[in-house]
């Protein structure tokens, strides 16, 4: 795995134009931009005909495809020696709307704390999928540039051993699972990211992968990925210093279909005041997820711990991710789990649809459900009833846990409603409980 990214690499600035933001090059950045859920009538993706049961379905679905793909990549990774990034291949459910190049390119591109390199297609296509919007012409671009294979980005970003001839070098990822794949030039360009209510913010000299070859299982209306996550190679980790390392979500739950979630970086993305809880940030291979240390959890007055957790190898056992709908925990940790929650619920238990979470109850009982309150190591994160039961269907009501074998997640139901604030540089990640429709 590549060492952190030093920010000294990247010359990254402001331009002054007049509608950018004032800023100038040292100082720091704070900017927010909008998450476009994949279901929102913004999205691209939406689908009016679809209900929200239908919708969470097809969610839940996708989720646990991702959570299939993560077992891939750590597998995978334990070797270590592949010279292939594995990212996943269900790639988180937010679109951003940003924009590459000079002139601007405007992209659709998709969110992702579950991987690192920020990509798109790029002209000319050797072996590009269907996408609806035009590609990105890397010759259009006055600020466009290839990176030299002798170039340290080369040796952070690069695929080893995969210098052309003509000394550029190229990067290729594969896509845990389902032979999905993007190869290309590694390059650098502007990227302007902005919101509805903010002014678009130019970051010069961003590394992109500008991909000639793409395949596998995108979507024609996306153009290509925004990496989150904590690899080198991420928008988060570029950006370094300029941000402090340090962004923030807060996702607006899936009934206020009409509400934009945000993303903040830098100075926007402080989380702090009355109620703030943090946890520390555990470094572990790969470097690309955000590993947190999950204690016990409570229901009501009963305390389950996880297991292992006193025997000093606990730390760092669950990764928190933006886009898995569920909260995934080891098996037998969940089955305590959910006998306690079922415990103390007075409705009859109904049958879980094949396939789908364990513990249901029709959508019309009057669920009183137990408080559950998530003890990470220093934070204790109290979920109300919406972040652990979700509507499925017409006539259920399901606890939003799962057992898995082998991948522990944090879900993003179990975020709703919370700001998360991440911070790379104290290695912390914090929670507000927060009106996300209102930020
Ligand atoms: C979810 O996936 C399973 C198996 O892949 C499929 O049988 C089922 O119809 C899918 N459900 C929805 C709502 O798409
Ligand atoms: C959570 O992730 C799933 C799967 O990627 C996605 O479909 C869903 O919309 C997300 N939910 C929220 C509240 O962000
Ligand atoms: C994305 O940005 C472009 C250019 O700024 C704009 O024309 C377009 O309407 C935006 N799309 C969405 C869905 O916000
Ligand atoms: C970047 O490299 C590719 C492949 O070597 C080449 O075709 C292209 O012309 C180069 N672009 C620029 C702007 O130098």
């Amino acid at each position: 795995m590549a060492p952190i990214f030093s920010s000294v690499l990247l010359s990254l600035c402001l331009l002054s134009s007049p509608f950018l933001s004032n800023a100038n090059a040292h100082k720091k950045l704070g900017f927010t931009a909008d998450l476009i859920h994949r279901d929102s009538p913004k999205s691209p993706f939406y689908n009016p005909t679809q209900t929200p049961s239908q919708r969470l379905r097809n969610a839940i679905n996708r989720s646990v495809n991702r959570v299939a793909h993560f077992t891939n990549i750590y597998g995978k990774d334990a070797s270590d020696n592949s010279p292939q990034t594995e990212i996943t291949s269900s790639h988180g459910e937010y679109l951003m709307n940003v924009s590459l190049g000079t002139p601007p390119f405007p992209i659709m591109a998709v969110a992702d704390t579950g991987s690192d390199l920020v990509w798109t297609q790029c002209k000319p296509c050797e072996d590009c999928y269907t996408q609806e919007d035009p590609l990105f012409d890397p010759k259009a671009s006055s600020t466009y540039r290839n990176v030299s294979c002798s170039s340290s980005q080369c040796s952070e970003f690069g695929t080893e051993g995969s210098c052309s001839t003509d000394n550029t070098c190229s990067y290729s990822i594969a896509y845990g699972g389902d032979r999905s794949h993007s190869k290309g030039n590694v390059a650098a360009d502007t990227l302007t990211l902005g919101s509805t209510n903010s002014r678009p913010v130019q970051l010069k000299n961003v590394i992109i992968g500008c991909g000639h070859n793409n395949a596998g299982k995108f979507n024609k209306k996306s153009s290509g990925i925004v990496g989150l996550g904590g690899g080198a190679a991420s928008l988060v980790s570029q950006l370094g210093d300029s941000i402090d390392g340090k962004f923030s979500y807060c996702f607006v739950p899936l009934t206020e279909k009409d509400r934009t979630s945000k993303i903040n970086f830098g100075t926007n993305a402080v989380v702090s005041g009355k109620g703030v809880v943090s946890t520390p940030l555990i470094k572990k291979s790969p470097q690309t997820f955000y590993y947190l240390t999950l204690e016990s959890i409570s229901v009501g007055s009963k305390k389950i711990q996880f297991p292992g957790i006193n025997s000093g190898t606990g730390q760092g056992n669950i990764i928190i991710d933006s886009g898995t709908t569920f909260t995934f925990l080891p098996m037998e940790f969940y089955t305590q789990l959910e006998r306690a929650v079922a415990s103390q619920i007075k409705a009859e238990r109904q049958e879980a649809p094949q396939g789908s979470m364990g513990l249901c109850y029709s959508a019309t009982a009057k669920l009183k459900v137990p408080v559950i309150t998530v003890h990470f190591d220093g934070a204790d994160v109290k979920l109300d009833s919406s972040n652990s039961f979700a509507q499925i269907s017409e006539e259920l009501v399901c606890f939003a846990f799962r057992g898995s074998d082998d991948f522990f997640i944090y879900g993003n139901l179990s975020q709703m409603n919370f700001l998360v604030g991440y911070d790379t540089v104290s290695r912390k990640v914090s929670f507000k409980r927060a009106d996300c429709a209102k930020m």
